[in-house]
């Protein structure tokens, strides 16, 4: 088993990491540990923008501060959302510093503003609604022509080396080929992102499977507010499309929602319609399904010109073309999907976490800056803010590292033994379906009880395969999806009250006992937690 040593591990190619790395990469070396090809990560898929205050006139920190305030329903961390968004527009000067594109007025050359759900001003800058994209090629160009970053793709991070003293020394890592690697590092910075695979349903492709929440949890960090998991109101309803986001930056620009019988409904559910948070929208689509038995609904924009959807829109028109709709001309079929992963691994702003060494930026952590739910367009945001404060904090922290991990510091990993894809598969779609029937946008107690046994059983059956069959990149996927639902499970079961985007029909309302966040640590062993905590009390 090979050992690379680096100044700094960072884990994952999103914004988070990419940022964080070419900000380090001023006084370390920096290696990028990524799961699969460099580009995979949600950062390539997001659409909409990123939310700023660019325009000071009729904009200002104060209203992004309150919007997301209000969004996070009691449970946001004043401290980091003022960071967030004060430091925001430096550091999308920085991105466009780097040569990301945003759009902008074609005569004046001023930035455009896109408009969301929950934000009472236009404040997202966006490049059409290719932003993730944009973004995600341009880090990546800047890290490649940069000789202090080292990137290696098909690395897929299996557990974290803790040593005696509980000081987090690197990573475990799985190759493309199956050889396992030992990385150290005196600081390992996570940043792999969501968990959306953790649903049957999902925008977000498939690297999205919670490895780091898993990781961390094993290792004995705190996960905090899991089961504030956002539903995206609108994917693409298609037998074929996967993972197809249709952006909410159309009912920005004045998509409305119908009911397959014409009806517009938004208006019924919340005043502010089509551009209430997102919560509030999946709920009602949802409930709009749940009466009518109908599988979909409809998001139309077809009042717009086609020409003006094609420039504005490049990634939904062509993608809704490939499926034989015409935006121009029709409306899309639409269904909510798993999108965003509020909670995470509790940290602060700046990354730190509750263990020595370890340091959680992006769509893993939970800083605080969403609360019980996150504005739009406000992760992309929060991912490199986070990744500029963590490597302002690193600086001066890099110490000439001659660890040597002894026995029991690096987890066993056994060699992996042919095992048939479908047992695999069947344990992969059945936790899916678990979650997504049981604790998906409406949850009761009675389908959180259910949702723990099935999820028990399969954690079960899937330790078992773990210790039979050895360490594949499927089945440690597989591992990570089956805990990190079951804390899932175990957060949402705590929350006996509805807040931000946990809805539990027997505690429909909002109880001012509870806002507090919902904190996990391991207890013995790996499977579920077994303490629980909140975060502004004692803690157990
Ligand atoms: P990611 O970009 O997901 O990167 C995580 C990286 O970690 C990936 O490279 C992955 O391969 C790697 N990784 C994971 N596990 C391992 C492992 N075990 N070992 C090694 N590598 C690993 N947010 C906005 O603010 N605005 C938007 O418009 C927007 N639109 C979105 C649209 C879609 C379709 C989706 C899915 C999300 C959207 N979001 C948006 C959310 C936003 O994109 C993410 O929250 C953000 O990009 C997270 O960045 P990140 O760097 O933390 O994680
Ligand atoms: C979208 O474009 O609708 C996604 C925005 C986000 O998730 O922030």
């Amino acid at each position: 088993m090979a050992l690379v040593r680096s100044d700094i591990l960072v884990i994952g190619s999103g914004a988070a990491g990419l940022f964080f790395a070419l900000k380090a990469s001023e006084y370390a070396e920096v290696r990028v540990l990524t799961k699969k090809k460099a580009e995979q990560s949600n950062t390539r898929y997001a659409q909409g923008g990123k939310a700023s205050v660019m325009d000071e006139v009729r904009d200002s920190f104060e209203l992004h501060i309150k919007d997301t305030i209000e969004a996070g329903c009691g449970l946001c961390d004043f401290e980091s959302v003022e960071i967030m968004v004060r430091e925001g527009p430096d550091r999308i000067e920085e991105l466009i510093d780097l040569g990301v594109r945003f759009s902008r007025d074609d005569s004046s050359g001023t930035l455009r503003l896109g408009r969301e759900g929950g934000h009472t001003r236009p404040r997202i800058v966006h490049y059409g609604d290719l932003t993730g994209r944009e973004l995600e090629e341009t880090l990546l160009r800047a890290c490649a022509s940069n000789p202090r970053i080292e990137l290696e793709e098909d690395r897929l991070a299996v557990d974290l080396v803790v040593d005696a003293q509980g000081r987090v020394r690197g990573c475990l890592a799985i190759l493309g080929d199956g050889k396992i690697h030992t990385y150290l590092a005196s600081n390992t910075v996570l940043a792999t992102g969501g968990a959306g695979k953790i649903y049957l349903y999902t925008s977000n492709p498939d690297v999205a499977t919670g490895d780091g929440i898993a990781m961390a949890y094993a290792a004995g960090a705190e996960i905090e507010n899991l089961e504030f998991v956002q539903f995206h109101p609108t994917c693409l309803y298609h037998t074929d499309a996967k993972s197809r986001l249709i952006s909410e930056a159309l009912r920005g620009e004045g998509a409305v929602l119908r009911s397959l019988d014409g009806r517009e409904f938004m208006k019924e559910y919340d005043p502010r319609g089509e551009l209430a948070p997102r919560d509030i929208v999946a709920r009602a689509i949802d409930s709009e399904m749940k009466q009518s038995g109908e599988k979909y609904v409809l998001l139309d924009i077809s009042h717009r010109p086609g020409d003006w959807l094609r420039e504005r829109f490049p990634f939904v028109y062509e993608t809704c073309l490939e499926f034989g709709i015409d935006i121009g001309a029709e409306p899309i079929p639409v269904v909510p999907a798993a999108h965003y992963m509020v909670g995470g691994v509790k940290a602060r702003i700046d990354g730190t976490t509750a263990l020595d060494g370890l340091y959680a930026i992006g769509e893993v952590a939970n800083s605080g800056c969403h609360g019980a739910n996150r504005l739009a367009s406000n992760s992309l945001l929060e991912s490199i803010v986070s990744a500029a404060r963590c490597a302002a904090l690193l600086k001066g922290k890099i110490e000439k590292d001659d660890y040597i991990p002894s026995d029991g510091e690096i987890p066993v990993a056994a060699d992996p033994k042919d095992l048939e894809t479908v047992i695999l598969d069947h344990d992969w779609d059945l936790a899916r379906r678990v979650m997504w029937d049981y604790v998906g946008i409406v949850r009761s107690d009675e389908r959180l009880h259910l949702a723990r046994q099935r999820m028990g059983q399969i954690g079960q059956t899937v330790s078992m395969l773990f210790d039979e069959y050895g360490i594949s990149s499927d089945m440690v996927e597989l591992r990570n999806i089956a805990l990190v639902s079951s804390l899932v499970i175990e957060s949402a079961s705590l929350r006996k009250e509805s807040r931000g985007l946990h809805y539990n029909m027997d505690w429909p309302e909002r109880d001012p006992a509870m806002e507090h966040a919902t904190i996990l640590r391991r207890g013995q062993g790996r499977g579920p937690a077994t303490t629980y905590g909140y975060r502004e009390g004692t803690t157990d």
